[in-house]
């Protein structure tokens, strides 16, 4: 099991470059199934998590071809064949439940494992099953599988009781095909969700309002493969961006839509933190004072809880009072623990973490319970006076592309060991 070594206390400084986002590019080849032809992804992040998702695609008899120096994947789908998507595949990756509604579209049934749960929540598939119920789809759940057929799916209006992003993307994938318009009411806003749309759309689809709570799918014959480069990981420039204040440095981001990062820019610089936007690089000074603050976690546009656990590590070094609702996830605070091991001050109690800012934080032996919280762990041991050792760092393999050397590139001082 690898470890990062970190060596802390250091500051940063210069610019980097930020891969394209794992969690616009998973969808967006899931979409390959509803088409037979190729289709070419560029710039794909080389991650782990886009490659249990082309494995998928290959049980499917699609030929997938990825090219790691060019960053670039090609999808033929001519040759697609319908086969149930077996347990281990699943287990490896959620997402991979994402293909159920491009697979009733294309094959007019689908036959998934139940994805398990995960350690930041039970994480539930019940919207994704309502909503392919109303265009039409007979569900039966048995044996830890979910068999979904239609033969022909029809538009209807689908009300989502929670702006679940799997749910809105899996439905605006089966609309594509279906027959008459489809609306989706309360949808997810993500800028992911807009992303797939616009490759939807340049595939042939009809598809309007993505980005907005209701979107309006008009279902089409046929949709033809296209080349597509994927937008920015707002979670990897994000996590780039609360570098600057936790070491107190000033550096450049490159490659960024601020309109993707409002939430977490506006509340940094709530909190004193410089930061400037020329175009698509931001520039952030972290060597300010810095106030505390409150941090609530909402879907998109609100601040993402896939930042929270980043902010919490700032939040820990900020003097004064800060607290941090977590409204997505029910578990989502497992970091916590792995922070007071650095000593940091922080309180939970159900889905509201309460952080007295400490001094600092100090090198200790941590291990990165899931993606999200290894990367806050890595800025705190950036931070902390001494060493850090990041265990079980292949959880943030699955969402960053070699994030050691990005941060080394700045001044850090990370070994992979
Ligand atoms: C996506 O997960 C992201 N994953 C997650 O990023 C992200 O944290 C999450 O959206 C929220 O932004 C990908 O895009 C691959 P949801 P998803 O459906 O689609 C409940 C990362 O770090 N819910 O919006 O699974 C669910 O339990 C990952 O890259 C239902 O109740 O998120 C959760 O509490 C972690 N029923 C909430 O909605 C459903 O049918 C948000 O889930 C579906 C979801």
């Amino acid at each position: 099991m690898s470890k990062f070594y970190i060596n802390g206390n250091r500051r940063l400084k210069g610019s980097v470059n930020i891969s394209s986002a794992k969690n616009a590019v998973l969808p967006i080849l899931v979409s390959t199934i509803l088409t037979d032809s190729v289709s070419t992804i560029n710039g794909s992040p080389m991650l782990e998590d886009v490659f249990v998702l082309c494995e998928v695609l290959r049980s499917l008899s699609a030929e997938v071809n990825i090219d790691r120096d060019n960053n670039k994947i090609d999808i033929n789908t001519k040759n697609l064949k319908y086969e149930g998507i077996d347990n281990d595949l699943v287990r490896k990756m959620r997402a991979s439940f994402l293909v159920i509604g491009a697979m009733v579209a294309r094959f007019g049934k689908a036959k998934i494992s139940l994805p398990g749960g995960c350690k930041i929540g039970s994480r539930p598939i019940d919207l994704h099953l309502k909503g392919l119920k109303a265009l039409g789809a007979t569900i039966k759940e048995e044996h830890g599988y979910v068999e979904v057929v239609a033969e022909q799916l029809e538009g209807n209006t689908v009300y989502l009781d929670f702006p679940s992003v799997g749910a809105t993307e899996n439905l605006m994938m089966a609309a594509t095909l279906a027959k008459g318009d489809t609306f989706i009411e309360n949808a997810a806003k993500e800028p992911e969700i807009v992303d797939l749309a616009n490759f939807l759309n340049k595939m042939g689809a009809k598809i309007q309002g993505a980005g907005s709570g209701k979107i309006c799918i008009t279902g089409v014959k046929r949709l033809e493969g296209v080349s597509y480069t994927p937008i920015f990981d707002r979670i990897e420039a994000g996590t780039f961006i609360i570098a600057a204040p936790i070491t107190k440095s000033k550096i450049t981001i490159e490659g960024v839509d601020e309109e993707h990062l409002k939430s977490v820019i506006v509340k940094l610089r709530e909190m004193g933190v410089k930061i400037d936007v020329f175009g698509n690089k931001i520039v952030v000074d972290g060597d300010v004072e810095l106030k505390p603050t409150d941090i609530m976690t909402m879907p998109h546009p609100g601040f993402p809880t896939d930042m929270q656990s980043q902010m919490m590590t700032l939040l820990s070094i900020t003097p004064g009072r800060s607290s941090v609702t977590e409204t997505i996830f029910e578990n989502r605070f497992m970091q916590v623990a792995e922070l007071r091991r650095m000593g940091a001050n922080i309180n939970v109690n159900g889905r509201i973490a309460t952080i007295e800012g400490v001094k600092e934080l100090t090198g200790a032996e941590v291990v990165a319970p899931d993606l999200r919280a290894g990367a806050g762990l890595v800025l705190a041991g950036l931070c902390a006076k001494g060493e850090t050792i990041v265990d079980h760092i292949y959880h943030i393999d699955r969402g960053y592309v070699t994030i050691e050397d990005k941060l080394n590139a700045l001044g850090a001082e990370i070994t992979r060991i």
